[in-house]
């Protein structure tokens, strides 16, 4: 692997072609002009690697694409305008009419519609299953599979696949495999080491870091990122635009250091939570009681902050309670950014019309930012103190 410090701070960066300036351009340009028909002609022979329009190639991205290939461990990546583009055009770019696809149960709500409403109306089926069941995926495939797609950990319930099992599996049955890297970012799990094709991450979460940008990555083969290029990523024109793509390699100068500092956090705040009198269970892949932490531990160097408590409440309005008392935790979907977060599951529920009530209603997903975490511990103390059980 090439030296992960390097990847973020220069790998990529030819500051030769721009006045050595330390920090690379913004090329805010849509076009870029050939002086001969034999230049143009050069450029077309490849417009993955030229710079011929920016729907294609635009210098500020592949400097980003670059970066992202190398801390994935592929030959090269694609940079969407948000990670749900991404997920699309992975997906439609290895099915055709009357394929089939194999997906862990209870995905990124717009993985879910894509294969549910969108992919369902090009004659593309799927079946949802219990990754954590390498014997319940493999009785899935059918003789038209030809995906499938892994969340692991997902980022609501953080179950897990056997990430090296799922890619032996596949190769068994000529599949590729897909997989949302979303929870980990490449910092804690490289999945292409273990086997799996390509690698998707909503960018928008750690990658960026700041909440300032919606962006999607994709890494795999050059093959693959070829010929998604040539088809999806050009058709239907999901690009980033320079100046985001910019933002975003600086938001990568500190991940590294964001995601160690992010994790330690988490650490010191589940262990404390899981203690507390008031709090049923912890969902947290690296905390000891969790069902799959030896697997885990086995494929994931680190785990970020992302986690779930289940509160022990009698009802939902001691729910309300004890969220209407957190101060330095706002409410908000999305994650990975600087700020901490909270999601009360509960907030989903007394909406007209809508139904699903598979979450508890005493959960709640918590996100740890960049913060104190003794000034987020403190927070949680007093909110907790704020009700009595079975109140
Ligand atoms: C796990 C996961 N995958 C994919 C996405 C989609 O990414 P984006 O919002 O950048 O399109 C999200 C967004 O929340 C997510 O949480």
């Amino acid at each position: 692997m090439k030296d992960l410090s390097d990847i973020l701070l220069h790998y990529g960066e030819d500051r030769q072609q721009y006045f050595n300036a330390v920090c690379p351009p913004i090329i805010q340009s849509s076009n870029f002009v050939f002086s001969s028909i034999a230049d143009f002609r050069k450029a077309l022979e490849s417009e993955l690697d030229q710079h011929i329009y920016t729907r294609g190639n635009n210098p500020t991205v592949q400097i980003l694409r670059k970066k992202i290939a190398a801390l994935e461990g592929a030959e090269d990546a694609l940079i969407f305008g948000s990670g749900s583009a991404a997920i699309a055009a992975a997906m439609i770019g290895n099915l055709k009419t009357g394929d089939h696809v194999v997906c862990v149960q209870s995905p990124y709500s717009w993985t879910y519609n894509l294969l549910t409403k969108f992919l369902s109306r090009f004659g593309v089926s799927h079946r949802f299953v219990d990754g954590k069941d390498m014997q319940a995926i493999e009785a899935a495939i059918q003789e038209n599979t030809r995906i499938l797609y892994l969340e692991s950990p997902n980022t609501a319930n953080f179950d897990l696949q056997d990430l090296p099992a799922c890619a032996t599996l596949a190769n068994k049955h000529g599949l590729v495999t897909i997989i949302d890297n979303s929870y980990c970012s490449p910092i804690f799990q490289r999945p292409i080491d273990m086997g799996i094709d390509l690698v998707i991450h909503s960018g928008t979460k750690y990658l960026n870091g700041h909440s300032d940008v919606v962006v999607g990555t994709l890494a795999g083969s050059r093959a693959q990122i070829e010929k998604i290029f040539t088809s999806e990523y050009m058709t239907l024109g999901a690009i980033i635009s320079p100046h985001d793509a910019a933002l975003v390699l600086r938001g990568l100068r500190t991940l590294e250091l964001r995601m160690h500092r992010v994790d330690k956090s988490t650490k010191i705040i589940t262990d404390w939570l899981s203690t507390h009198p008031k709090i049923e269970r912890v969902l947290y892949p690296f905390h000891k009681d969790f069902p799959q932490v030896d697997l885990a531990r086995k494929q994931m160097s680190g785990c970020g902050g992302l986690f779930s408590i289940l509160l022990k409440a009698e009802n939902i309005e001691e729910v309300e309670t004890f969220f209407g008392k957190l101060n330095r935790f706002t409410l908000a979907v999305s994650w990975g950014g600087h700020e901490s977060l909270a999601l009360p599951f509960c907030a989903f529920r007394k909406i007209p019309g809508r139904t699903d009530t598979s979450v508890p209603w005493n959960l709640i997903r918590f996100y740890i930012g960049l913060e104190d975490p003794d000034w987020l511990l403190e927070d949680l103390r007093q909110a907790l103190g704020s009700f009595e059980l079975g109140s």
